[in-house]
């Protein structure tokens, strides 16, 4: 499985540093929702679902978190620590973001409004989506 990590170029001078994401230029789609998490409280898991259409990118923009990324077949964990890098989760993969440090910001641009039909919360249900498990239950 292949994880898509973004570096994204800082604008850097001696006051400091500054990131432009533009849709279709750095980011691989149209922009049409952001939002961002914080005040995460420790030890917290969030996430567990998947998306039927959803691309996203995700950014921790300060402080750190993991992301574990499953594609029914394979996971993997990706560790955001730094403002100027972001991991693109395409649509059929289940996510897990966790190891929050207190001072955490996660960013996250994504393809389309929020639309709740879209989520796929069950993981079973997510395993068929992706053919990694029969109706039958059969890997
Ligand atoms: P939730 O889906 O629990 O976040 P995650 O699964 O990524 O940890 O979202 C928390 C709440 O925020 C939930 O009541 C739905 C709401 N929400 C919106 O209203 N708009 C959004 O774009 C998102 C992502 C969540």
């Amino acid at each position: 499985m292949q994880v898509v990590k973004y570096v994204f170029q800082p604008h850097g001078d001696e006051r400091g540093q500054l990131i432009a994401l533009e849709e279709h230029a750095d980011i691989p789609f149209e922009i049409k929702r952001v939002y961002y998490m914080y005040d995460t409280a420790e030890g917290v898991h969030r996430g567990f679902h998947a998306h039927k259409e959803l691309e996203q990118i995700l950014i921790s923009v300060h402080g750190s978190c993991k992301v574990l990324l499953d594609n029914g077949r394979e996971k993997k964990v990706v560790p955001l620590e730094r403002p100027y890098e972001g991991v693109y989760v395409s649509s059929g993969m289940w996510r897990e973001m966790y190891d929050f440090s207190p001072d955490a910001v996660l960013l996250v641009l994504a393809s389309e409004p929020y639309d709740e039909a879209d989520y796929i919360r069950d993981y079973d249900e997510f395993l068929r989506s992706v053919g990694a498990k029969g109706e039958d239950g059969d890997e």
